[in-house]
């Protein structure tokens, strides 16, 4: 299997102090990854590297074979846009948009105003949000939140979730929902990357690794 991501010799430093230690890591295609590790270990700074919201400090990414270039602006947008889902640890809803406006951001970059309302209630429904697609962020508990913030991530058919605690707000019903979902992406091709703090949702991904002070930990 060939990588979708890699990241050779990564190291982010932030005032002073240097949060990721020459991080070597590939995410192979179709695979379900879990990282874990304590909290302030890396594992969120290393996850926006992989979705190129951030840059590394020094190293090398590379997406789908090719080194990404942190200068062309155009090309990561696109990247970002068409083949990366994120579902951030702290959902980052836009609190004036409706849950629908949500699921719908990322799609009308892709398809018509009308394809995207369909596709977007279709995955509110799935996610057993029906009825409350009109509510803003506000009107609707972290749970629901959080539901809305994956359909949106998974809403444009990406070649990869990376998911920043997905399940972290939600109650075990829920839970199983969203890793339902995810194991289903993961049957039909998409790349799954999970940080997760519960060692049992860990257990259920192909390959878990593991991140300690900065460092992946073998
Ligand atoms: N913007 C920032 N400015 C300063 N320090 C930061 C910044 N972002 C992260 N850090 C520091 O980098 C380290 C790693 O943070 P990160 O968010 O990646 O941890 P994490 O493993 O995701 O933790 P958690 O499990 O609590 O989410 C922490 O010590 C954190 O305080
Ligand atoms: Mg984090």
């Amino acid at each position: 299997m060939s990588p979708l991501i890699s990241l050779r010799k990564v190291s982010k430093w932030i005032g002073g102090e240097q949060i990721l230690k020459d991080i070597d890591l590939d995410v192979f295609k179709g695979e379900f990854l879990s990282v874990v590790g304590p909290s302030g270990s890396g594992k969120s700074s290393l996850l926006y590297i992989m979705g190129l919201l951030d840059r590394p400090s020094s190293g090398e990414v590379f997406f789908g074979g090719y080194r990404v270039d942190f200068s062309e602006d155009r090309v990561i947008s696109e990247l970002r846009n068409r083949r990366i889902g994120f579902v951030f640890q702290f959902h980052y809803l836009i609190p004036e948009l409706t849950a629908l406006e949500n699921v719908m951001v990322p799609l009308m970059k892709t398809v018509s105003r009308a394809e995207a309302e369909r596709r977007a209630k279709d995955l509110l429904s799935l996610f057993g949000l029906k009825g409350k697609e009109h509510r803003k962020p506000y009107q609707l508990s972290g749970g629901e939140q959080q539901r809305v913030a994956v359909a949106r991530a998974v809403a444009n058919d990406p070649d990869v979730i990376l998911a920043d605690e997905p399940t972290g707000n939600l109650d075990s019903q829920n839970t199983e929902v969203v890793m339902d979902l995810l194991m289903d992406l993961k049957k039909r091709g998409t790349t799954i990357v999970m940080v997760t703090h519960d060692f049992n949702l860990a257990s259920r991904a192909d390959r878990i690794v593991e991140i300690v002070d900065g460092r992946i930990r073998s």
